[in-house]
């Protein structure tokens, strides 16, 4: 048996802010924010819409489409950096609002890497035995730590969650091989600072990120025992249109076959890579039986990817 992905569901907010509306806050174009991220616009949750809630409803989704109900997960892993606060977890809300009595939960935080990270943390869980379903979620409401007078991070940042069922799935399917890594060093590129808001050196983790996408992207190729040509589908994280090419052009896979939700949803942060696999998975653009490589990296330094073969 292996370990895959058998239900998923993803959310982000209604509220809408576009490049026009932040031209109207800092000094900055859409010219520039279409040209140098591929970023159109992003969502951004009101004020009394915090992490827990988003993450509640796309975990109801993975739920719904899993086919599963609450009582039967084993363990909630939330991947967030904005949780609602250190503690209670937000992984402890959603188990409770959810009604996942039997279910142990906590958070993990890995950045825009965290839902690598929750996903592979997971599958060791059921690899060993000890559980049988899995719920992971990665959520950020990056607004309430943004600077909305820092040009350089707001335009790129938007809030959402996305949600994950892993369990047992047949022999060939779900996860083939993984690849986690971190930088400690590389911290002081991307970090929340003492006022509580985001600081981001672009170029530093621009650079990080086209580097170790890619490679990334091949090493879990590699392990998997595959070729480049048999990947069908790649989700990368979204923080920036010219990174996820680079991954593209290494894998050698046309543009229709890579996730691209960063155009309405900017980087959603631990929730990036579950959104852009539900949306693809809602688009119809994978199918069972597809090699489909997810890729990551973010604040830490972290990075994490994953090979698998969709289907139960
Ligand atoms: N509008 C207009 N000009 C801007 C803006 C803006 N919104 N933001 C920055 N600039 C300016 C800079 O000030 C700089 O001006 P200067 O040359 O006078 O200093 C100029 O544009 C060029 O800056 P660069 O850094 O060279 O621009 P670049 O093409 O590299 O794009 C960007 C900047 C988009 C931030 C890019 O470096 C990037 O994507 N970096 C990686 C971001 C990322 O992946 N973050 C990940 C994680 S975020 C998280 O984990 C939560």
């Amino acid at each position: 048996m292996g370990v895959g992905i058998i239900g998923i569901g993803h959310y982000a907010p209604d509220n809408i802010v576009t490049n026009a509306d932040l031209e109207k806050i800092v000094d900055t174009t859409d010219e520039w924010i279409r040209t140098r991220t591929g970023i159109e616009e992003r969502r951004i949750a009101k004020d009394d819409e915090d992490s827990s809630d988003m993450a509640l409803i796309a975990a109801e989704k993975a739920l719904k489409s899993a086919g599963k109900t609450a009582e039967e997960i084993d363990l909630i892993l939330v991947a967030t950096v904005t949780p609602d606060k250190s503690f209670p977890s937000v992984a402890c809300m959603i188990q409770d609002r959810l009604g996942a009595t039997n279910a142990a939960a906590m958070d993990l935080a890995a950045a825009c890497a965290g839902f690598m990270y929750g996903v592979i943390t997971g599958q060791q869980f059921i690899e060993a035995g000890a559980y049988k379903n899995v719920l992971v979620v990665g959520v950020d409401k990056l607004s309430k730590i943004t600077d909305w007078t820092d040009r350089n991070t707001c335009v790129l940042l938007g809030d959402g969650a996305g949600a994950a069922v892993l369990s047992s799935v047949s022999e060939g399917n779900g996860i083939l091989s993984f690849e986690l890594g971190a930088s400690g060093k590389g911290g002081p590129h991307l970090l929340q600072k003492d006022d509580g808001f985001l600081y981001m050196n672009g170029r530093e983790v621009f650079k990080f990120a086209v580097r170790q996408m890619p490679e990334s992207c091949m090493n879990v190729v590699e392990k998997a025992g595959l070729k480049k040509e048999d990947v069908d589908f790649l989700v990368p994280h979204q923080a920036n249109i010219r990174i996820m090419e680079a991954a593209r052009q290494r894998i050698g896979i046309d543009e229709d076959k890579m996730a691209t939700t960063i155009k309405y949803y900017g980087n959603n942060s631990s929730a990036s890579i579950p959104i852009a696999l539900s949306q693809s998975i809602e688009d119809g653009k994978i199918k069972d039986g597809d090699v489909v490589v997810l890729v990551g990296f973010g604040g830490g330094l972290t990075w994490g990817a994953v090979a698998l073969r969709w289907g139960k």
